[in-house]
């Protein structure tokens, strides 16, 4: 109760930055929900390591900041490439990071710095299909259902802990292209879902002997 008896105070938003490659509709699924007022988290900046991205221009004419970080500035070394990435992150106060199609492999040094607060999203019902082409894999290997996880990164690909995971049929006469869309739907509705879990609390995750995240 406050001393009005009524009004809550309004619970402060995660301030959350989304890394993308490509074209970004996850990271469009992310902005979208953010928008409705009881969503617990903002998204303050969405940036890129490929400058021309899709998703940036989506982004900017979202309202959004956007930052590019091009990786081929750095040549082999991944890790000034993420140190440039991570000081972006910490001038924006970010909290939360979710990789939304974002094309690097990631280095310990990042995945360190950001324990308990990286998130990814995998076009496969992990621990299945780690890795890339899953879609072609799924129907290859002749499974009856497929799907999308939502993960905290640690330094094993594809490997941190389950938020959410969400399934679909895998239908006779399917290609990778229809299972992909299919898959991505169910993408668009998951992201949003596991990074209001972790923002409210509700999904958290540290590496055994680190500080525990507070997300
Ligand atoms: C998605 O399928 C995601 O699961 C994977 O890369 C794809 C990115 O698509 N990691 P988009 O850029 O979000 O449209």
């Amino acid at each position: 109760m406050t001393a009005t008896g009524s009004a809550q105070p309004r619970a402060v938003k995660k301030r959350v930055a989304v890394l993308i490659s490509g074209r970004g509709s996850n990271m469009a699924a992310l902005i979208d929900a953010a928008k409705s007022p009881d969503y617990p988290a903002e998204i303050i900046l969405v940036a890129s390591n490929v400058p021309d991205a899709a998703g940036l221009a989506y982004a900017r004419e979202a309202g959004i900041a956007t930052e590019a970080v091009d990786h081929r500035r750095f040549g082999e070394d991944r890790e000034a490439f993420e140190r440039a990435l991570d000081a972006k992150l910490r001038e924006y106060r970010i909290e939360l990071v979710c990789l939304a199609g974002f094309m690097r492999l990631l280095t310990p040094y990042f995945i360190t710095r950001w324990n308990g607060r990286l998130l990814n999203i995998h076009p496969a019902l992990l621990p299945q299909f780690k890795g890339l082409h899953t879609h072609r894999r799924a129907l290859a290997a002749g499974v009856e259902r497929h799907g999308a996880t939502v993960h905290f990164v640690v330094a094993e690909m594809d490997s941190g802990p389950i938020v959410a995971q969400e399934s679909v049929p895998v239908l006779a006469g399917d290609t990778e292209e229809t299972l992909a869309q299919r898959v991505l739907e169910v993408e668009h509705r998951l992201y949003p879902r596991a990074l209001r879990l972790v923002a409210e609390g509700r999904g958290s995750f540290a590496t055994p002997g680190r500080e525990k995240a507070s997300c």
